[in-house]
């Protein structure tokens, strides 16, 4: 899997197009000099603020607290022990193997991705959270997509754990082509499994 090179802007769709909503404090970490440009939007058919592309963008210090902040409160890392403070320092503490993206939607800060890029003959989704505002408009979606055409001819899976409570994230694997292949039980904690979901790519 390749990455830092820019996404080409293919045909990835959003189910809708986005006029995103003001994301709050710390929100945005508008003109980041890289990132890596996902598929362009349709085209909105009002001037409303915010419409523009999709990046994925380096996470800086300050956005990795607001993402930390904003993930720690909800589901379902919000039933873990796991500190906004903890968050912003994974968020912070990308790694050539394991690199992390912040999701931007028109400049404005709308989810974060977090891989490693091999696992089992293919990448491991090692962390996928989009924004309550930003959710259900396709943006989990094309993620998805864009781990998969990265992960590249050579990969002959894609994998992912989602909570045992979580049955929407899983809903949403298996409609993205995942199937359920173990139970992993006291994973992160005691008395909480976890799901391990993998796409066979070959
Ligand atoms: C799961 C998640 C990544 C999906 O991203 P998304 O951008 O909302 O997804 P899309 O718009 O591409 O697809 C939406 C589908 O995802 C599913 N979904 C799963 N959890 C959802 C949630 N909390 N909110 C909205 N949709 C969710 C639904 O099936 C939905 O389909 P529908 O709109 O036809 O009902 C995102 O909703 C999210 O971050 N949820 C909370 C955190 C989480 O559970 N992350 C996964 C950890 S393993």
């Amino acid at each position: 899997m390749t990455s830092g090179r820019p996404f080409s802007a293919d045909s990835y769709e959003l189910r809708r197009p986005i006029s995103p909503p003001l994301c709050g404090e710390g929100a945005g970490a508008g003109g980041l000099p890289t990132a890596v440009v996902l598929p362009t939007p349709p085209p909105h058919p009002s001037p409303t603020r915010g419409v523009g592309g999709i990046t994925l963008a380096p996470i800086t210090l300050e956005t990795a607290a607001h993402l930390g902040r904003a993930f720690a409160a909800m589901e379902p890392w919000s039933r873990y022990p796991f500190s906004p403070e903890a968050l912003a320092t994974y968020f912070a503490g990308g790694e050539p193997h394991a690199p992390r993206f912040a999701v931007e939607v028109g400049g404005e800060t709308a989810g974060a991705i977090g891989l490693r890029l091999e696992l089992l003959r293919g990448p491991y989704l090692q962390f996928l959270g989009i924004l309550p505002a930003y959710q259900r408009l396709g943006l989990g979606s094309l993620l998805l997509q864009w781990m998969e055409r990265e992960a590249g001819s050579s990969a002959r899976n894609l994998w992912v754990c989602a909570a045992d409570f979580n049955a929407d994230a899983q809903r949403f694997y298996e409609r993205h082509g995942f199937t359920r292949v173990a139970l992993l039980d006291d994973l992160v904690q005691d008395g909480r499994d976890e799901v391990l979901l993998r796409k066979r790519l070959k």
